[in-house]
């Protein structure tokens, strides 16, 4: 919606406080954007490395950013809830790189961070955001919750709040 400038304004919403640090840091810290795009390009990503730096509490929510998006790229799954393991074998055996694509990871935020003066975030309960643009007739939301209920219940593993 923001790329194709379909809206006025994009607010987006999301609970989880650490995947919050990332838009964060991206939409609201001037430079943050540039900052985490670097950070990920300039990482070393291997396996005792990453075991360490996961492990070490974050010095700022810069960090803590950089952190949960190594978390995301790493863990089994992609799963961003509390407990999940690291990615062993991976895809074709390529192990904790198998999703790690820093250069593609670099553009997509620098491309955000040229569109973020229509795009802002809020850390919270999407439904009580919404709620008082609901009467609104010029306002829409678009939800992708985690899918919960059919076969494998895979938003209830992956999500911290699900
Ligand atoms: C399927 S994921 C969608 C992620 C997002 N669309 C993206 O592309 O990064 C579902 C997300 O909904 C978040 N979530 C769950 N309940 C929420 C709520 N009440 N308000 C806002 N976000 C919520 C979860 O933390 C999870 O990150």
């Amino acid at each position: 919606m923001a790329a194709e400038r379909l809206a006025h304004r994009v607010l987006m919403v999301e609970r989880d406080e650490a995947v919050g640090t990332v838009w964060h840091t991206i939409l609201h810290d001037h430079g943050g954007g540039e900052w985490l795009a670097q950070r990920i390009v300039s990482f070393i990503m291997e396996h005792d490395s990453v075991a360490e730096f996961l492990g070490a509490p974050a010095a700022s929510v810069r960090d803590q950013a950089f952190q949960t998006i190594v978390k995301n790229r790493v863990n089994r799954g992609g799963i961003m809830a509390p407990g999940a393991g690291l990615v062993k074998a991976g895809e074709n055996g390529k192990g904790l790189s198998s999703r790690w694509y820093p250069e593609t990871l670099q553009k997509r935020i620098l491309d955000i961070v040229q569109m973020r003066d229509r795009l802002a975030f809020v850390q919270g309960d999407g439904l009580v955001v919404f709620a008082p643009h609901a009467p609104d007739p010029h306002a829409v939301s678009f939800i992708d919750p985690p899918y919960t209920v059919a076969g494998k219940r895979a938003g209830s593993r992956l999500h911290k709040y699900s």
